[in-house]
């Protein structure tokens, strides 16, 4: 059943089904869909994405018209890895608080120096980009514009536009398109534009019929600016404060 919060964020263009755990702030475009999603820190979804259950977001930037299959985890944290210990005890006192942070036999222990601080490197997914089942974007990495990452996917350095990748670590399989089409692509930038004057004028199979079309708007100066609504839900661990932008 729908609950009241969910009712009126699906007023404002996000749809939420399952529980959904919104991170510090949350910033969509008008429409945007998470299914029973976990998201972590500061996150920004642009318009026409969807994720769906069980994903996992850190500190995430992903554009728009974006596919995120389930179990997909983007840019989760990184322990430090050369330090005494890799347990958060060791540098986590700063940072969110942990499972143990209750707990006097923790407290003892829990390190309340400053440190260096932990990497916090936004992940970026660009727009048109399809994420496969059960893949997992390291942080920090870019994802470009119509990049494709396949089932199950590790990926370890970035993706350039418009390439499928798979396998651990993720290598190219091949590109989407050849690189006239991508140019192209990157050219447009589609996903900028009001794609109404198109509506059931164009067949989507055939993509340099797409491109021509937009050209042709472009030049006819037809195409507008997508200027969709914008909206910050900033959790306030009371509830969510929402502000449109
Ligand atoms: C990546 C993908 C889109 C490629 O589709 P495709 O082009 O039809 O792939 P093919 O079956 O022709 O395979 C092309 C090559 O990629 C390899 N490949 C395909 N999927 C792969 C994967 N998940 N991991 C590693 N390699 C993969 C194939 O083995 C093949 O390699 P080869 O040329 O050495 O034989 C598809 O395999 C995939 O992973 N889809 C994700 C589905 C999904 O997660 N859906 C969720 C719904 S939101």
């Amino acid at each position: 059943m729908e609950t009241n919060l969910q009712a009126q964020l699906k007023s404002i263009g996000l749809v939420t089904a399952g529980h959904v755990a919104l991170g510090e702030t949350t910033t969509f475009e008008k429409p945007v869909a998470i299914t029973a999603a976990k998201l972590i820190g500061s996150n920004t979804i642009g318009a026409f994405t969807y994720i769906n259950a069980s994903c996992e977001l850190w500190q995430t930037s992903i554009g728009r018209y974006c596919s995120i299959a389930e179990y997909v985890a983007v840019g989760p944290n990184e322990h430090p890895i050369d330090w005494f210990s890799t347990c958060p005890f060791t540098y986590n006192w700063n940072q969110r608080p942990g499972p143990f942070h209750e707990y006097e036999e923790y407290q003892r222990i829990v390190n309340k120096q400053a440190g260096p601080e932990i990497n916090q490197q936004t992940t970026t997914i660009g727009s048109d980009v399809w994420l496969g089942h059960g893949s997992f974007i390291k942080k920090g990495i870019t994802i470009g514009h119509g990049a494709v990452v396949a089932a199950r996917a590790v990926v370890t350095s970035d993706v350039p536009p418009y390439h499928i990748v798979g396998g651990i670590p993720a290598k190219t399989i091949r590109k989407r398109f050849d690189d006239k089409t991508i140019n192209q692509l990157l050219e447009l930038q589609w996903w900028n534009y009001d794609l109404a004057p198109m509506q059931n004028k164009v067949d989507y199979a055939n993509v340099q019929q797409v491109i021509d079309q937009l050209y042709q708007l472009k030049n006819d100066n037809k195409l507008q600016p997508f200027t969709p609504k914008q909206y910050t839900l900033t959790n306030t661990g009371r509830g969510l404060d929402i502000k449109a932008k």
